[in-house]
């Protein structure tokens, strides 16, 4: 019997989540507001709100999981990658936890969480899992992987945006646009009524396994520059028809090298994982995909595909049964590899 409390503060999501012997029984997240005014994350006011929300968040996650702090047998936070202030405080604070109740520390990888938020299983909801070995797409506001995972805590990065990741190519394309951040849910909701077809955005030519976005951001600018130049309505007489042909190019350039490494590795179970999972064309197209390549899909809940604890508290009950466990030493990374 393992109680893993998981604890989330890489970017602007500050979270908690309480998993007993790999089921999760809680997972409560504080999405930070105060960003939305500056048109992207301000590492300094991510900080700050993350030293206000993390008691309230984990308390509430143990409130939620019916559990006293006492019953928890280890305490996992996220150590790497993401803002060096905001990991900070989740890391401290699990520090402090760890000390106080004389309980072991587990330090996660975040990417790696995200990977294996397609494992997570919900009391009483029978979830297919993937078997090793599976391929996952991992698709975040900054990164863009495709990750072959071998088993829990063996993983290795196949390919991977050579600049900007598939999340900031929604969202700078979205300030492009005039829309607020974070912009990929709002281009998901706009394209819904669109004609993806409409406008044609170039398919980067890049060798292998690895993405590109950034020639594609800068064609974006140029072609809404030029139109807008022509007829100053074009945005807003255009956006559904814009918006979902831009996510119709993003979506292709990552269902291509995700063919591509299937094809080439031979495997057939396949997940997505991280923030752009949540977006509808993406997990349509991906399911498609995977029904005429005969491949066993998965996608994680929506609530477990962006920023969450709860990929951490699973990711860290692996590590716990591994005995992976970090001294009080213990550091938090801006960048790190898996
Ligand atoms: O994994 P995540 O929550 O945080 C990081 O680790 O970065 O991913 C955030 C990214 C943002 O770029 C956001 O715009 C994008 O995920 N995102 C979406 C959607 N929901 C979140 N992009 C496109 N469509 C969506 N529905
Ligand atoms: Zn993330």
């Amino acid at each position: 019997m393992a109680v893993i409390l998981g604890i989330e503060s890489s970017c602007d999501e500050t979270a908690a989540s309480v998993c007993r012997d790999g089921w999760i029984l809680s997972n409560v997240i504080a999405s930070q507001k105060v960003h939305e005014l500056y048109g992207g994350v301000v590492p300094e006011l991510a900080s700050r709100a993350h030293l206000e929300s993390i008691v309230p968040v984990v308390e509430l996650a143990l409130q939620k999981a019916e559990l006293p702090l006492e019953e928890v047998d280890a305490f996992a936070f996220t150590q790497a990658p993401g803002l060096i202030g905001a990991l900070l405080v989740g890391t401290e604070f699990s520090k402090s936890l760890s000390l106080a109740m004389g309980k072991p520390l587990i330090a996660v990888h975040h990417m790696q969480a995200h990977v294996l938020a397609n494992t997570i299983q919900i009391w009483g909801k029978d979830t297919p899992i993937p078997s090793f070995p599976f391929l996952c797409l991992t698709v975040s506001g900054g990164h863009t992987q495709i990750v072959l995972c071998k088993d829990f805590l063996t993983m290795k990065v196949i390919g991977q945006t050579l600049d900007d990741a598939a999340g900031e190519a929604f969202d700078k394309t979205a300030k492009i646009l005039g829309l607020p951040y974070p912009g990929g849910p709002l281009i998901d909701r706009y394209a819904k009524d669109g004609n993806p077809l409409r406008f044609k955005f170039p398919e980067p030519r890049i060798e292998g396994l690895d993405f590109s976005f950034s020639g594609l951001k800068t064609s974006i600018h140029y072609f809404i520059r030029d139109e807008t130049e022509k007829n100053p309505n074009f945005i807003q007489e255009n956006l559904p028809d814009i918006c979902a042909s831009i996510q119709h190019r993003i979506v292709s350039i990552l269902l291509i090298k995700l063919k591509l490494a299937a094809d080439s590795t031979g495997i057939k179970d396949i997940c997505i994982a991280g923030g752009v999972s949540a977006n509808s064309t993406l997990r349509n197209a991906f399911r498609e995909l995977g029904e005429t390549e005969g491949w066993n899909t998965f996608i994680p809940e929506f609530q477990y595909c962006t920023d969450n604890a709860a990929m951490i508290a699973i990711t860290g009950y692996y590590k716990y049964l591994e005995g992976q466990f970090e001294s009080l030493s213990v550091t938090p990374q801006a960048r790190a590899p898996f």
